[in-house]
């Protein structure tokens, strides 16, 4: 009996054991999983912390950004010069194109307009009120003519001094913006870091090109560098021998800086160089550029794709071009005062 007892006892006392076991074992992974759940979670919200810090940081960073360019849409404006006479009375609804330096006008004219900058296209052919004979300050070759293309560093040079704009977006006649709801200001803030020196942002050229930078879309940032650096730019031809081929070349002012100038203190510190991409070429996100080297008639027709895409954007563009009395907004120049 004793020894049976016992024997029970035992029996009891491993069922008890076994029965513990389990339970503890199951109470171990409840346990474990809670455990598991509240770390998870912890994580979580630490990749969360994490994220909204980065999202916090990275919106700091703009708006730190954005103070130090402190750029403002009265003070930015829009540039064209090109010595061809523009026509009157286009007719819309007709198929036959318009030549692109017009085209390339109204939708430029146009997103200034929409984001409230001024704008400018000067006939490089008007004659020009100068009463600070800055104009003196252009030096000329004794024989040789410089191309008409020259002459877009002179109206920017008198805009930066009889205006005070903060910006002035220079863009040859076959450049547009393409990117219509992108404004100025973001663009330069998203792009470039501010830096009190920086006094022209351009982009470079293609590869294969012998210029490194090219020179048909310019951003000026107007201060007293860049006052003195359009000058230097205009005179190197005279100044240094070895650009006077320039004078009269077909690509003109863009050697002086595409192969001098933007590797060349004092104004290489001033010079910001972006990616093709960006403001230039004919894949350009912000602005494009279908320059000389594409086709006479495919530069017509990728210009007026993008005029076409205006007009499908903006219901009223077609009324608001033709209702725009395009020979003040074009004669409006440089006034002294
Ligand atoms: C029209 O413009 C929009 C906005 O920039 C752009 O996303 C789209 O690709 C353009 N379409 C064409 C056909 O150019
Ligand atoms: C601007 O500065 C930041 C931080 O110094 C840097 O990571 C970034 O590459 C710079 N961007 C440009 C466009 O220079
Ligand atoms: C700006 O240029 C000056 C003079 O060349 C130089 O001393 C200074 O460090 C530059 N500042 C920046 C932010 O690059
Ligand atoms: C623009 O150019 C940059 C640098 O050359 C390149 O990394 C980027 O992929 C290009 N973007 C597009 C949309 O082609
Ligand atoms: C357009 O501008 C020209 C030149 O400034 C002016 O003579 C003409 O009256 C203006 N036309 C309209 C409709 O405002
Ligand atoms: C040129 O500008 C000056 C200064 O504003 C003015 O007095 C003068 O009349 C202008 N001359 C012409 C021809 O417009």
């Amino acid at each position: 009996m004793k020894v049976k007892e016992i024997q029970n006892n035992n029996e009891f006392q491993l069922k008890f054991n076994r029965k513990t076991t389990y339970t503890l074992i199951f109470i171990f992974f409840i346990l474990s999983f809670t455990f598991f759940l509240l770390l998870k979670s912890t994580q979580n919200k630490n990749e969360n912390e994490n994220q909204n810090e980065n999202q916090n940081e990275k919106e700091k960073e703009i708006k730190n950004k954005k103070q130090n360019w402190d750029l403002k849409k009265e003070k930015i404006c829009i540039l064209m010069v090109d010595d061809r006479t523009l026509g009157k009375n286009f007719d819309f609804s007709s198929n036959k194109q318009i030549p692109f330096f017009h085209t390339s006008i109204f939708a430029n004219s146009f997103y200034s307009k929409y984001h409230g900058y001024d704008f400018y296209r000067i006939d490089s052919n008007n004659k020009i009120n100068d009463s600070r004979k800055l104009l003196n300050l252009f030096q000329e070759h004794p024989t040789k003519q410089r191309t008409s293309y020259w002459n877009k560093l002179k109206i920017i040079c008198l805009m930066m001094n009889y205006y005070d704009y903060e910006i002035i977006l220079y863009l040859d006649s076959d450049a547009v913006f393409f990117d219509f709801e992108k404004t100025i200001e973001d663009f330069i803030v998203e792009n470039v870091n501010y830096s009190e020196n920086i006094s022209l942002i351009l982009t470079k050229d293609l590869e294969i090109s012998l210029d490194y930078v090219n020179t048909g879309v310019l951003i000026f940032i107007n201060n007293d560098f860049s006052k003195k650096m359009i000058l230097d730019w205009y005179n190197l031809p005279i100044t240094n021998p070895g650009f006077e081929f320039s004078l009269n070349v077909g690509s003109s002012e863009q050697p002086a800086m595409g192969e001098y100038m933007y590797k060349t203190e004092p104004w290489e510190s001033h010079i910001h160089i972006l990616p093709l991409n960006t403001t230039n070429g004919p894949d350009g996100e912000f602005i494009r550029h279908f320059w000389g080297a594409v086709p006479w008639e495919e530069r017509n027709d990728q210009i007026f794709q993008i005029f076409i895409n205006y007009s499908y954007h903006f219901h009223n563009f077609l009324e608001q071009i033709q209702s725009q009395n395009f020979s003040s907004q074009i004669s409006k120049f440089i006034d002294n005062s």
